[in-house]
């Protein structure tokens, strides 16, 4: 069974009397460990299809299957649960919480998940590590640069070890070698066995993944996807996960 299964998921909006299909049919898989991207241009149903994938939204039509639960099904309390411990989110804009430092930003997800103080501040910690920013840990977001602030946000996305990471225009508020470098960054996750999809309009950005969902107008318009042949594919295992039930962030 794969991570993600979604089938014929369209996404109907009512606007003054008028129906935007925002999604139109939309069916595809997500397994386990891949590094996939969606791209197509502005307007084309890329945020509202990872709304979905990431249960932040519902579809109108159609079914989503996350890590074998049928998402329908379950409370919205439960549908908050899953979302906050299997799902991680990074956004264009980082969402960073300005009065909160570094190590308070990337503790939050387990707030909500009920970990201790101290476990929340070792994993937050650890989490930072991994992103190269333990050193940044007492600062305010506003000290930090654009691409550090994105670095504390995948950081944040990574703290409760969540099944799957979705990254909305990761790169759209950075210049090129600041979004090189946080591009670099997924992919390292990527080979370490993290499950990411990457949202974009910028092609060159989407040749990062081997496999790639391309939508227009709500609609897939194309599929690529070059694991078949085995061309792009690095170690597609999953680490195991820490016996201490740590974040499963290398160190
Ligand atoms: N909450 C909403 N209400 C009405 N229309 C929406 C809403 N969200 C998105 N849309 C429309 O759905 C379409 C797809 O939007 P979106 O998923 O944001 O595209 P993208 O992320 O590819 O730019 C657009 O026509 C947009 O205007
Ligand atoms: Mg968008």
């Amino acid at each position: 069974m794969a991570l993600v299964e979604l089938r014929n998921v369209s996404k109907i909006y009512q606007l003054g009397g008028e129906e935007i299909r925002a999604l139109d049919d939309v069916s595809f898989d997500i397994d386990e460990g891949e590094f996939i991207s969606i791209i197509g241009p502005s307007g084309s149903g890329k945020s509202t299809l990872m709304h979905i994938l990431g249960c932040l939204d519902s579809p109108s039509r159609g079914t989503i299957q996350l890590d074998g639960m049928m998402i329908q099904d379950v409370s919205a309390r439960e549908l908050a649960a899953i979302r906050n411990r299997k799902i991680g989110f990074v956004f264009q804009f980082f969402n960073l919480l300005p009065k909160l430092n570094v190590v308070q930003n990337v503790e939050l997800p387990m707030i909500y998940s009920g970990v201790s103080a101290g476990e929340r501040r070792r994993r937050a910690m650890a989490a930072l590590e991994s992103v190269d920013l333990a050193n940044r840990s007492r600062h305010r977001p506003s000290q930090l640069s654009g691409g550090q602030q994105q670095r504390v946000a995948v950081a944040r996305a990574l703290v409760n070890n969540p099944r799957i990471i979705f990254a909305d225009e990761p790169t759209g508020n950075l210049d090129s070698h600041t979004g090189e470098a946080i591009l670099g960054l997924f992919r390292r996750l990527s080979v370490e066995g993290r499950t990411i999809v990457l949202v974009t309009h910028d092609p060159e950005i989407a040749a990062v993944t081997p496999r790639r969902i391309e939508i227009r107008d709500g609609r897939i318009a194309e599929k690529i996807d070059l694991t078949l042949a085995g061309l792009n594919r690095t170690a597609p295992t999953v680490p195991q996960r820490p016996a201490d039930g740590g974040t499963g962030v290398t160190q």
